[in-house]
């Protein structure tokens, strides 16, 4: 069976780390279709769209999608609709990505890269569910407007609907709990349920999905305090299931607590396991083009699509694996050297996973 692969490197770093990753996939013994098509600012110099016609025809039409980074500060200029940003949200949401897995793992390699003390950090991991396709990133209405009424009736305003709907929350929880009971079977969900209504719906829900998991212990926390937690007892957390605009700000804090966000990947999924795979980081333009990128977060970016997207769970433990020795054998890219190390470049990290694989 030949599996179909969107390949969508993108900008900055993108296309060097994206290349490492798909070696490495062609490295398994496993069929792949791999097609390719330019997105974010890559594509909007080329078509005048982040997300051209082709590119969304090339994600729908694939199993899974391999995404690089996009964004440039070259493009902050540009209209809101035609900024390399819009590319992952109208993927996410034509492809209805809702949900979002961001593991914080700190490698016991790693150990020293966090900015908190190895006691509290060392053995960390964590996975964060965000809900991705709806919250006050997609509600409805926003706008700027002049003030219709109230105390700044007349002045200029800018506006956006934070809104959940029942079965959107219900699918997220879903996973959440399903997550959770393959790990450590305690799901926390964060919200801000003491001051807006949709977080009191969003907890109503939560609660009442949590019937169908007893086996699943369920704790409930407002997100100022979940990201106070995060940085005083992170290890108290196994599995986090929270809304679009909370995910984003409190996956970026937990990936920081590993200190590695070079080596952090994730996954969106929509309900037939569809997704789209994309390292936790950016495109980090400063250092594109050097060779010096770590590949580590988009080859396992690639191990989680093997895994949720087209069902090679063992093909995915072995990239897994591959990764885990390279660092043992104390192989490190720029961001995650420390003296004593072997300081490799982009395409030697992807030369050493590839070996690894082998061995
Ligand atoms: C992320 C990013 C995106 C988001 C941006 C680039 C639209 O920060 O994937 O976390 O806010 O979701
Ligand atoms: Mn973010």
């Amino acid at each position: 069976m030949t599996h179909k692969i969107a390949v969508l490197p993108g900008d900055g770093i993108g296309p060097e780390i994206i290349e490492q990753a798909v070696r490495v996939l062609k490295a398994l013994d496993v069929s792949f279709d791999v097609k390719e098509e330019p997105v974010g600012g890559a594509a909007f110099d080329r078509y005048e769209h982040p997300l051209p016609p082709a590119t969304l025809k090339l994600a729908q039409e694939s199993q899974a999608t391999l995404f690089g980074a996009v964004g440039d500060w070259k493009y902050d200029s540009l209209p809101r609709e035609f900024r390399p940003e819009q590319a992952i949200l109208g993927l996410r949401r034509s492809l209805g990505l809702f949900a979002n897995l961001r593991p914080a793992i700190l490698y016991p390699e790693l150990a020293n890269a966090s900015s908190l003390k190895p006691e509290v950090v060392s053995g960390l991991d964590i996975l964060i569910i965000r809900e991705l396709t709806g919250d006050i990133y997609f509600g409805q209405p926003r706008g700027q407007r002049s003030a219709p009424d109230g105390a700044f009736a007349g002045e200029r305003e800018g506006y956006d609907t934070m809104r959940y709907a029942e079965s959107e929350v219900r699918r997220i929880a879903r996973v959440g709990f399903e997550a959770a009971r393959k790990r450590n079977k305690r799901l926390c969900s964060v919200d801000k349920a003491n001051v807006l209504e949709t977080s009191q719906f969003w907890r109503d829900i939560v609660i009442d999905v949590s019937r169908e998991f007893p086996d699943v212990t369920l704790s409930h926390m407002y997100v100022d305090n979940a990201a106070m937690q995060l940085v005083r007892a992170p290890r108290e957390f196994d599995v986090i299931v929270t809304g679009n605009i909370f995910g984003d700000i409190l996956s970026d804090e937990a990936a920081m607590l590993t200190g590695s966000i070079g080596m952090l990947p994730s996954a969106s999924l929509n309900s037939s396991n569809q997704g789209l795979y994309e390292p936790s980081h950016g495109s980090a333009p400063d250092i594109a083009g050097k060779g010096v990128a770590n590949p580590l977060a988009t080859i396992l970016s690639a191990a989680m699509m093997l895994r949720y997207s087209l069902d090679l769970a063992g093909q995915a433990d072995r990239i897994e694996a591959a990764v885990r020795r390279v660092l043992s054998e104390g192989l490190r890219t720029a961001d995650i050297y420390e003296p004593g190390t072997t300081k490799v470049g982009t395409a030697q990290m992807g030369d050493a996973v590839i070996k690894a694989l082998a061995a």
